[in-house]
Protein backbone atom coordinates (compact mmCIF):
# COMPACT_ATOMS: atom_id res chain seq x y z
CA UNK A 1 0.00 0.00 0.00
CA UNK A 2 1.25 3.76 -0.46
CA UNK A 3 2.50 5.40 2.70
CA UNK A 4 0.96 8.27 2.90
CA UNK A 5 1.80 8.87 6.63
CA UNK A 6 2.72 6.79 9.09
CA UNK A 7 3.20 7.01 13.00
CA UNK A 8 6.64 5.66 14.32
CA UNK A 9 8.54 5.36 17.51
CA UNK A 10 10.88 9.03 15.66
CA UNK A 11 7.84 10.81 15.00
CA UNK A 12 5.34 11.40 12.16
CA UNK A 13 6.78 9.83 8.84
CA UNK A 14 5.14 11.79 5.86
CA UNK A 15 5.40 10.54 1.55
CA UNK A 16 6.62 13.99 0.38
CA UNK A 17 3.44 15.06 -2.10
CA UNK A 18 5.30 18.09 -3.28
CA UNK A 19 8.41 16.10 -4.38
CA UNK A 20 5.88 13.06 -6.44
CA UNK A 21 6.50 12.01 -9.03
CA UNK A 22 10.09 12.34 -9.86
CA UNK A 23 11.10 11.70 -6.01
CA UNK A 24 10.03 9.22 -3.94
CA UNK A 25 11.30 10.60 -0.58
CA UNK A 26 9.58 11.29 2.90
CA UNK A 27 10.07 14.07 5.57
CA UNK A 28 10.00 13.30 9.31
CA UNK A 29 8.35 15.42 11.29
CA UNK A 30 9.39 15.30 15.14
CA UNK A 31 7.31 17.84 16.82
CA UNK A 32 3.52 18.89 16.29
CA UNK A 33 4.75 22.46 14.91
CA UNK A 34 6.60 20.54 11.83
CA UNK A 35 3.57 18.12 11.13
CA UNK A 36 1.31 21.90 11.21
CA UNK A 37 4.38 23.15 8.35
CA UNK A 38 4.00 19.57 6.60
CA UNK A 39 0.27 20.26 6.39
CA UNK A 40 0.34 23.98 4.91
CA UNK A 41 2.87 23.00 2.50
CA UNK A 42 1.09 20.17 1.27
CA UNK A 43 3.75 17.60 1.98
CA UNK A 44 0.43 15.81 2.44
CA UNK A 45 -2.95 17.19 1.15
CA UNK A 46 -6.46 15.64 0.60
CA UNK A 47 -9.08 15.98 3.43
CA UNK A 48 -9.34 12.73 5.69
CA UNK A 49 -5.34 13.02 5.14
CA UNK A 50 -5.16 16.23 6.91
CA UNK A 51 -7.58 15.49 9.24
CA UNK A 52 -5.32 12.09 10.49
CA UNK A 53 -2.29 14.16 10.08
CA UNK A 54 -3.53 16.57 12.43
CA UNK A 55 -4.79 13.88 15.16
CA UNK A 56 -0.92 12.57 14.62
CA UNK A 57 0.54 16.21 15.22
CA UNK A 58 -1.78 16.18 18.47
CA UNK A 59 -0.61 13.11 19.54
CA UNK A 60 3.01 13.69 18.95
CA UNK A 61 2.76 17.13 20.29
CA UNK A 62 1.60 15.20 24.02
CA UNK A 63 4.01 12.80 23.58
CA UNK A 64 6.82 15.00 23.55
CA UNK A 65 5.28 17.60 25.74
CA UNK A 66 7.51 17.81 29.41
CA UNK A 67 4.32 18.89 31.42
CA UNK A 68 4.43 17.39 34.42
CA UNK A 69 0.76 17.67 35.75
CA UNK A 70 -2.62 17.19 33.67
CA UNK A 71 -3.45 20.77 33.89
CA UNK A 72 0.04 22.01 32.37
CA UNK A 73 -0.67 19.42 29.47
CA UNK A 74 -4.00 20.80 29.26
CA UNK A 75 -2.83 24.12 28.72
CA UNK A 76 0.00 22.77 25.79
CA UNK A 77 -2.96 20.88 24.37
CA UNK A 78 -4.82 24.10 23.80
CA UNK A 79 -2.22 25.84 21.73
CA UNK A 80 -1.35 22.19 19.78
CA UNK A 81 -4.84 22.58 18.64
CA UNK A 82 -4.78 26.19 17.92
CA UNK A 83 -1.73 25.42 15.00
CA UNK A 84 -2.80 23.05 13.80
CA UNK A 85 -6.23 24.47 13.36
CA UNK A 86 -4.80 27.14 11.47
CA UNK A 87 -3.20 25.27 8.58
CA UNK A 88 -5.79 25.00 5.77
CA UNK A 89 -9.44 25.91 6.25
CA UNK A 90 -11.37 24.16 3.95
CA UNK A 91 -10.72 20.68 4.92
CA UNK A 92 -13.73 20.06 7.19
CA UNK A 93 -11.73 16.57 8.12
CA UNK A 94 -8.65 18.69 9.96
CA UNK A 95 -11.30 20.66 12.50
CA UNK A 96 -12.89 17.06 12.99
CA UNK A 97 -10.06 15.49 13.77
CA UNK A 98 -9.04 18.21 16.12
CA UNK A 99 -12.66 18.21 18.11
CA UNK A 100 -11.82 14.36 18.04
CA UNK A 101 -8.52 14.48 20.12
CA UNK A 102 -9.95 17.34 22.13
CA UNK A 103 -12.77 15.08 22.99
CA UNK A 104 -10.48 12.05 24.05
CA UNK A 105 -8.40 14.50 25.78
CA UNK A 106 -10.91 15.47 28.40
CA UNK A 107 -12.66 12.33 28.78
CA UNK A 108 -9.16 10.29 29.91
CA UNK A 109 -8.52 13.85 31.99
CA UNK A 110 -11.34 13.38 33.87
CA UNK A 111 -10.86 9.75 34.92
CA UNK A 112 -9.59 9.44 38.39
CA UNK A 113 -6.19 8.59 38.49
CA UNK A 114 -5.28 10.48 35.03
CA UNK A 115 -1.69 11.76 34.67
CA UNK A 116 -0.32 13.23 31.76
CA UNK A 117 1.36 9.73 30.59
CA UNK A 118 -1.60 8.16 31.11
CA UNK A 119 -3.60 11.06 28.59
CA UNK A 120 -0.02 10.37 26.32
CA UNK A 121 -0.92 6.90 25.64
CA UNK A 122 -4.77 7.70 25.34
CA UNK A 123 -3.85 10.47 22.52
CA UNK A 124 -1.47 8.33 20.49
CA UNK A 125 -4.16 5.22 20.69
CA UNK A 126 -6.90 7.53 19.42
CA UNK A 127 -4.70 8.59 16.62
CA UNK A 128 -4.31 5.10 15.19
CA UNK A 129 -7.60 4.55 15.62
CA UNK A 130 -8.42 7.59 13.22
CA UNK A 131 -5.66 6.04 10.78
CA UNK A 132 -7.46 2.23 10.57
CA UNK A 133 -10.70 3.87 10.41
CA UNK A 134 -9.77 6.02 7.46
CA UNK A 135 -8.60 2.55 5.70
CA UNK A 136 -11.79 0.88 6.45
CA UNK A 137 -14.20 3.80 5.58
CA UNK A 138 -12.22 3.99 2.36
CA UNK A 139 -12.56 0.28 1.52
CA UNK A 140 -16.60 0.55 2.48
CA UNK A 141 -16.88 3.73 -0.17
CA UNK A 142 -15.28 1.56 -2.46
CA UNK A 143 -17.72 -1.21 -2.21
CA UNK A 144 -21.03 0.77 -2.24
CA UNK A 145 -19.84 2.53 -5.14
CA UNK A 146 -18.13 0.18 -7.26
CA UNK A 147 -21.59 -0.43 -9.13
CA UNK A 148 -21.74 2.84 -9.78
CA UNK A 149 -19.33 3.16 -12.52
CA UNK A 150 -19.77 1.28 -15.53
CA UNK A 151 -18.79 -2.22 -16.45
CA UNK A 152 -16.75 -0.83 -19.22
CA UNK A 153 -15.63 2.67 -20.03
CA UNK A 154 -14.12 6.19 -19.36
CA UNK A 155 -14.05 8.01 -16.25
CA UNK A 156 -13.06 11.14 -15.39
CA UNK A 157 -11.28 12.69 -11.99
CA UNK A 158 -10.06 15.86 -10.83
CA UNK A 159 -7.38 16.53 -8.24
CA UNK A 160 -6.42 13.70 -5.94
CA UNK A 161 -9.23 11.26 -3.91
CA UNK A 162 -7.17 8.78 -3.73
CA UNK A 163 -4.57 6.36 -1.14
CA UNK A 164 -2.55 9.54 -1.12
CA UNK A 165 -5.30 12.00 -0.07
CA UNK A 166 -6.69 9.60 2.50
CA UNK A 167 -4.31 6.73 5.12
CA UNK A 168 -4.68 4.52 1.88
CA UNK A 169 -6.86 3.00 -0.28
CA UNK A 170 -8.58 6.66 -1.69
CA UNK A 171 -12.13 7.76 -1.55
CA UNK A 172 -13.33 8.59 -5.27
CA UNK A 173 -10.04 6.40 -6.33
CA UNK A 174 -11.02 3.90 -3.81
CA UNK A 175 -14.43 3.68 -5.54
CA UNK A 176 -12.42 3.18 -8.98
CA UNK A 177 -9.90 0.32 -7.20
CA UNK A 178 -13.40 -1.56 -5.72
CA UNK A 179 -14.75 -1.43 -9.76
CA UNK A 180 -11.31 -2.42 -11.13
CA UNK A 181 -11.47 -4.93 -8.19
CA UNK A 182 -14.59 -6.40 -9.21
CA UNK A 183 -13.59 -6.75 -12.87
CA UNK A 184 -14.86 -3.69 -14.41
CA UNK A 185 -12.76 -2.05 -17.91
CA UNK A 186 -12.40 1.22 -16.51
CA UNK A 187 -9.66 3.79 -17.89
CA UNK A 188 -9.29 6.78 -16.27
CA UNK A 189 -9.19 10.43 -17.33
CA UNK A 190 -7.21 12.39 -14.76
CA UNK A 191 -7.41 16.30 -15.21
CA UNK A 192 -3.71 17.50 -14.52
CA UNK A 193 -5.70 20.00 -12.02
CA UNK A 194 -3.54 23.50 -12.15
CA UNK A 195 -2.16 25.01 -10.18
CA UNK A 196 -0.56 22.29 -7.97
CA UNK A 197 -0.94 19.85 -10.48
CA UNK A 198 -2.73 16.84 -7.86
CA UNK A 199 -3.63 15.13 -11.02
CA UNK A 200 -1.25 14.89 -13.18
CA UNK A 201 1.88 14.43 -10.78
CA UNK A 202 -0.27 12.46 -7.70
CA UNK A 203 -3.18 10.53 -9.57
CA UNK A 204 -1.43 9.57 -12.47
CA UNK A 205 1.82 8.33 -10.38
CA UNK A 206 -0.76 6.45 -7.86
CA UNK A 207 -2.95 4.95 -10.49
CA UNK A 208 0.27 3.71 -12.49
CA UNK A 209 1.46 2.15 -9.40
CA UNK A 210 -1.44 -0.42 -9.63
CA UNK A 211 -1.52 -0.80 -13.23
CA UNK A 212 -4.94 0.92 -13.69
CA UNK A 213 -4.92 2.66 -17.45
CA UNK A 214 -4.97 6.45 -16.85
CA UNK A 215 -4.41 9.35 -19.65
CA UNK A 216 -4.12 12.69 -17.98
CA UNK A 217 -5.62 15.65 -19.37
CA UNK A 218 -5.19 19.25 -19.49
CA UNK A 219 -8.10 20.92 -17.50
CA UNK A 220 -9.55 22.66 -20.65
CA UNK A 221 -9.94 18.96 -22.45
CA UNK A 222 -12.41 17.51 -20.46
CA UNK A 223 -15.53 19.18 -22.15
CA UNK A 224 -14.31 17.72 -25.61
CA UNK A 225 -13.83 14.29 -24.38
CA UNK A 226 -17.14 14.01 -22.81
CA UNK A 227 -18.42 15.29 -26.45
CA UNK A 228 -16.39 12.33 -28.11
CA UNK A 229 -18.05 9.67 -25.96
CA UNK A 230 -15.28 8.63 -23.97
CA UNK A 231 -16.39 9.27 -20.52
CA UNK A 232 -19.18 7.64 -19.00
CA UNK A 233 -18.82 8.51 -15.58
CA UNK A 234 -17.16 11.79 -13.11
CA UNK A 235 -16.12 10.76 -9.54
CA UNK A 236 -14.83 13.22 -7.49
CA UNK A 237 -13.65 13.76 -3.74
CA UNK A 238 -14.54 16.32 -1.68
CA UNK A 239 -13.09 18.39 1.21
CA UNK A 240 -16.51 19.91 2.94
CA UNK A 241 -20.01 19.12 2.20
CA UNK A 242 -22.69 21.10 3.27
CA UNK A 243 -25.83 19.78 4.89
CA UNK A 244 -28.18 20.82 1.51
CA UNK A 245 -25.35 18.41 -0.66
CA UNK A 246 -23.29 21.15 -2.30
CA UNK A 247 -19.62 20.46 -2.38
CA UNK A 248 -16.23 22.12 -1.77
CA UNK A 249 -13.46 20.29 -3.97
CA UNK A 250 -10.64 21.32 -5.61
CA UNK A 251 -10.99 24.35 -8.20
CA UNK A 252 -12.24 23.44 -11.43
CA UNK A 253 -14.84 20.28 -9.95
CA UNK A 254 -17.26 22.68 -10.34
CA UNK A 255 -16.89 23.31 -14.37
CA UNK A 256 -16.85 19.03 -14.56
CA UNK A 257 -20.27 19.05 -13.03
CA UNK A 258 -21.44 21.60 -14.87
CA UNK A 259 -20.05 19.74 -18.08
CA UNK A 260 -20.91 16.41 -17.09
CA UNK A 261 -24.70 17.79 -16.31
CA UNK A 262 -24.80 19.33 -20.32
CA UNK A 263 -23.35 16.33 -21.28
CA UNK A 264 -25.57 13.55 -19.32
CA UNK A 265 -22.86 11.96 -17.63
CA UNK A 266 -23.07 10.95 -13.96
CA UNK A 267 -21.14 12.90 -11.59
CA UNK A 268 -20.39 11.60 -8.50
CA UNK A 269 -18.96 12.49 -5.07
CA UNK A 270 -16.68 9.77 -2.66
CA UNK A 271 -16.26 11.38 1.06
CA UNK A 272 -16.50 10.13 4.67
CA UNK A 273 -19.53 11.02 6.63
CA UNK A 274 -16.50 13.21 8.79
CA UNK A 275 -16.79 15.42 5.35
CA UNK A 276 -19.92 16.37 5.92
CA UNK A 277 -20.50 19.52 7.74
CA UNK A 278 -24.09 19.92 9.60
CA UNK A 279 -23.30 23.35 10.68
CA UNK A 280 -23.16 24.22 7.66
CA UNK A 281 -26.45 24.90 6.05
CA UNK A 282 -24.74 25.47 2.19
CA UNK A 283 -22.02 25.92 0.33
CA UNK A 284 -22.05 29.91 0.67
CA UNK A 285 -20.76 29.48 4.17
CA UNK A 286 -17.82 26.90 3.36
CA UNK A 287 -14.77 29.27 3.85
CA UNK A 288 -11.99 28.86 0.46
CA UNK A 289 -8.57 29.05 0.92
CA UNK A 290 -6.39 31.10 -0.86
CA UNK A 291 -3.10 30.31 -1.63
CA UNK A 292 -0.15 31.61 -2.83
CA UNK A 293 0.10 33.87 -6.24
CA UNK A 294 3.34 32.21 -7.14
CA UNK A 295 1.57 28.89 -7.54
CA UNK A 296 -0.51 30.31 -10.82
CA UNK A 297 3.12 32.27 -11.84
CA UNK A 298 4.84 29.85 -11.74
CA UNK A 299 5.33 26.14 -13.33
CA UNK A 300 8.13 24.23 -12.21
CA UNK A 301 10.08 27.72 -10.37
CA UNK A 302 9.47 29.21 -13.69
CA UNK A 303 7.42 32.84 -14.15
CA UNK A 304 4.91 32.33 -16.49
CA UNK A 305 2.75 35.41 -16.24
CA UNK A 306 4.04 39.12 -16.60
CA UNK A 307 5.15 40.83 -13.60
CA UNK A 308 2.48 42.96 -11.73
CA UNK A 309 -0.31 40.84 -13.18
CA UNK A 310 -3.31 40.42 -10.85
CA UNK A 311 -3.58 36.51 -10.02
CA UNK A 312 -6.50 34.70 -8.34
CA UNK A 313 -6.28 31.63 -6.48
CA UNK A 314 -9.08 30.03 -4.60
CA UNK A 315 -8.14 26.55 -4.02
CA UNK A 316 -11.39 24.72 -3.47
CA UNK A 317 -14.60 25.77 -5.26
CA UNK A 318 -18.47 25.11 -4.67
CA UNK A 319 -20.12 22.84 -6.68
CA UNK A 320 -24.04 23.09 -6.39
CA UNK A 321 -25.96 19.95 -4.98
CA UNK A 322 -27.92 19.81 -8.46
CA UNK A 323 -25.23 18.47 -9.93
CA UNK A 324 -24.54 16.08 -7.95
CA UNK A 325 -25.95 12.18 -9.11
CA UNK A 326 -24.82 10.70 -5.66
CA UNK A 327 -22.59 11.08 -2.68
CA UNK A 328 -20.85 7.65 -1.81
CA UNK A 329 -20.20 7.52 1.89
CA UNK A 330 -18.70 4.49 4.07
CA UNK A 331 -22.82 3.85 5.37
CA UNK A 332 -23.99 4.36 2.12
CA UNK A 333 -24.61 6.30 -1.28
CA UNK A 334 -26.98 9.52 -0.54
CA UNK A 335 -29.45 10.71 -3.43
CA UNK A 336 -31.25 13.69 -3.30
CA UNK A 337 -33.17 15.46 -1.65
CA UNK A 338 -29.76 15.96 0.93
CA UNK A 339 -30.86 17.36 3.42
CA UNK A 340 -32.53 14.42 4.48
CA UNK A 341 -30.38 11.95 3.07
CA UNK A 342 -27.18 12.78 4.29
CA UNK A 343 -28.79 13.04 7.56
CA UNK A 344 -30.05 9.39 7.89
CA UNK A 345 -26.68 8.18 6.69
CA UNK A 346 -24.86 10.25 9.27
CA UNK A 347 -27.24 9.01 12.11
CA UNK A 348 -27.28 5.60 11.10
CA UNK A 349 -25.71 3.19 14.03
CA UNK A 350 -23.47 1.34 11.78
CA UNK A 351 -20.15 1.71 13.04
CA UNK A 352 -16.87 1.51 10.43
CA UNK A 353 -15.72 -1.92 11.26
CA UNK A 354 -11.29 -1.70 11.36
O1 LIG B 1 -5.48 21.07 -1.93
P1 LIG B 1 -5.60 19.59 -1.76
O2 LIG B 1 -4.67 18.81 -2.63
O3 LIG B 1 -5.53 19.19 -0.31
O4 LIG B 1 -7.07 19.28 -2.26
C1 LIG B 1 -7.51 17.95 -2.24
C2 LIG B 1 -8.85 17.77 -2.82
O5 LIG B 1 -9.49 18.69 -3.27
C3 LIG B 1 -9.43 16.39 -2.75
O6 LIG B 1 -10.26 16.14 -3.84
C4 LIG B 1 -10.24 16.25 -1.45
O7 LIG B 1 -9.48 16.65 -0.35
C5 LIG B 1 -10.72 14.86 -1.24
S1 LIG B 1 -9.41 13.77 -0.86
C6 LIG B 1 -10.02 12.22 -0.55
Amino acid sequence: MIPTLEWTPEGVRFLDQTRLPLEETYVLATSYQQVAEVITTMVVRGAPAIGVSAAMGLALGVKTSHATNVSALAAEFETMCRTLAATRPTAVNLFWAIERMKRRFTEEAARTGATPNSIRTALIAEALRMYDEDIAACRRMGSHGAALLPRSGGVLTHCNAGALATCGYGSALGVIRSAVEQGHQIHVYADETRPFLQGARLTAWELMHDGIPTTVLCDNMAASLMRQGKIQAVIVGADRIAANGDVANKIGTYTVAVLAKENGIPFYVAAPISTIDFACPDGSKIPIEQRSVREVTHIAGKQMTPDGVSIENPAFDVTPAKYVTGIITERGIARAPYEESLHSLASTETKVEV
